[in-house]
C-alpha cells in the first residue's frame, strides 16, 4: 500500500479515480468515452451542471453567487481577480502569508493599487499575522486561506471592512466556511477537488462590472456566467473527476464530516511532532494547517553537518515503506506531509509509526 503525501497534485479518493477511469472507456452508459465526447452533449452538460450543484450544496453557497469552472489554474485567478474587481485608481488590501500570496500581490499591482497590510515574511511565513489595519475604502481584502508551503492556515478569517477574496486552493472543502463573507473564492482543483486543469471560481455577481476596464472575453467572469462555463471547451475530464470526488465527499457526510477527520489526522501528526525528540513542526501552533504539515529535525538532535544525509535516509526508508513524497519545499527544508481530504487516517497512522521507529533506530 502506497500513501502519497504530495502537496499537489496529490492523492485522490480511489473510488473517484476508478470511476473516472471507467468513464474513459464508456461515459454514463453512452458507449462513448468521456474524452471523446463533445461538451455540447446532454450527458456532459448534465454532468457539469451536477458538479456545480454538488459544490453549491457542499459549500452551502448562498444565492447571488456564480460557480465557474475555468482553465489556467489558481495562477490565472491571481490576475483575473484584480482585472475584474479592482479599478485602476482603487486599492485592494493583500495579506502576505507566503509564496502564493506574493504571486497574487505581484499580479494585482498590474491592475490597481495594492496595499500589503501585513506580512510574516521575516519569520519565513511561519505564522499568520493577526493585527493589521485595513485601507479605508479598499475594494477587497485578499487572503490565502491555507499556505501550502509553510503549513499555516487562517483559522478565523479576518474581519474585513469589505468583502474578502480568497485563494482557497489548498483547503477548499476541508472545513465549513461562511461563503457570504467572500466576494470571490478561487481554487485550483488539484488538492481537495480533483486533477489539475480546472480551477473553481465562486463569485458574488454584484461585485462584477465595476473595474472600468476592457477585459478580454476569456478573462472576464461575466463571459463565463451565461455560458455556464462553456464559452470555450472546458476541461471536461477534470470536471468529471471533480464530480466523482464531490460525490465521494457527499456520501462521507460532507464538509463538516471531513473536517472532523481532518482535525483527527492533523492532531495525530502534530502530537507526534510535539512529543518527538527528533522532529518538530515549523508552523506556529495556533496557525497550524490541517492540510500541510512541514517538519524538520530538531537542531539539538541532529548536528548540522549530519542533517542532509539523515534527511536523505529518512526519505529513502519512508519510500521503501510506501510513504511517498515527504520531501519538504526548498524554502522550508526538511519534510512536508500533505494530508488533504483524501489521505486516509491509516496513512497518517503509518507515518507516525514510521517516524517513531526511525527516531528509536538512531
Ligand atoms: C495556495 C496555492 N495557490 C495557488 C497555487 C497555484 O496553483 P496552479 O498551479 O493551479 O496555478 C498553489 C499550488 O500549489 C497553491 O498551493
Amino acid at each position: 500500500m502506497i500513501y502519497n503525501f504530495s502537496a499537489g497534485p496529490c492523492t485522490l479518493p480511489k473510488q473517484a479515480t476508478e470511476e473516472a477511469a471507467a468513464a474513459i472507456a464508456n461515459f454514463a452508459g453512452t458507449g462513448i468515452g468521456i474524452l471523446e465526447m463533445s461538451h455540447r452533449t446532454k450527458p456532459i452538460e448534465g454532468m457539469v451542471a451536477e458538479t456545480e450543484s454538488l459544490l453549491r450544496e457542499l459549500l452551502s453557497i448562498p444565492a447571488g453567487y456564480e460557480v465557474l469552472f475555468l482553465g489556467g489554474g489558481a495562477s490565472l485567478q491571481f490576475c483575473m481577480a484584480p482585472m475584474n474587481l479592482l479599478a485602476q485608481n482603487a486599492t485592494a488590501d493583500y495579506t502576505d502569508t507566503g509564496v502564493w500570496a506574493n504571486k497574487a500581490i505581484k499580479e494585482a499591482r498590474k491592475f490597481g493599487k495594492v496595499n500589503v497590510v501585513c506580512s510574516s515574511k521575516e519569520s519565513v511565513y511561519n505564522h499568520i499575522p493577526k493585527n493589521f489595519e485595513q485601507t479605508p475604502g479598499a475594494t477587497y481584502l485578499h487572503i490565502t486561506s491555507n499556505n501550502t508551503i509553510y503549513g499555516t492556515q487562517w483559522k478565523e478569517f479576518p474581519k474585513a471592512n469589505t468583502y474578502l477574496v480568497s485563494d482557497m486552493s489548498s483547503d477548499i472543502l476541508a472545513r465549513p466556511i461562511d461563503v457570504s463573507k467572500f466576494g470571490l473564492i478561487y481554487a485550483g482543483a488539484q488538492k481537495n477537488m480533483g486533477p489539475a486543469g480546472v480551477a473553481v471560481a465562486i463569485v458574488r455577481s454584484d461585485i462584477l462590472g465595476k473595474a472600468e476596464r476592457e477585459i478580454p472575453a476569456m478573462l472576464d467572469y461575466r463571459t463565463h456566467i451565461p455560458e455556464k462555463s462553456m464559452f470555450n471547451t472546458p476541461p471536461v475530464f477534470s470536471i468529471y473527476v471533480m464530480n466523482r470526488v464531490l460525490h465521494w465527499l457527499k456520501n462521507l457526510g460532507g464538509v463538516s464530516a471531513i473536517e472532523k477527520i481532518n482535525i483527527k489526522k492533523a492532531n495525530q501528526l502534530y502530537n507526534a511532532l510535539d512529543n518527538s525528540k527528533l522532529f518538530k513542526g515549523t508552523a506556529a501552533k495556533e496557525d497550524r494547517s490541517t492540510m500541510n504539515v512541514p517538519f524538520v529535525f530538531r537542531e539539538e538532535a541532529v548536528a548540522a553537518d549530519k542533517k542532509e544525509a539523515l534527511e536523505k535516509t529518512f526519505l529513502k526508508v519512508a519510500t521503501e515503506k510506501g510513504l511517498e513524497q515527504l520531501k519538504g519545499h526548498r524554502s522550508v527544508g526538511g519534510f512536508r506531509a500533505s494530508i488533504y481530504n483524501a489521505m486516509p487516517v491509516e496513512g497518517v497512522e503509518k507515518l507516525v509509526e514510521f517516524m517513531s521507529e526511525f527516531e528509536k533506530s538512531l
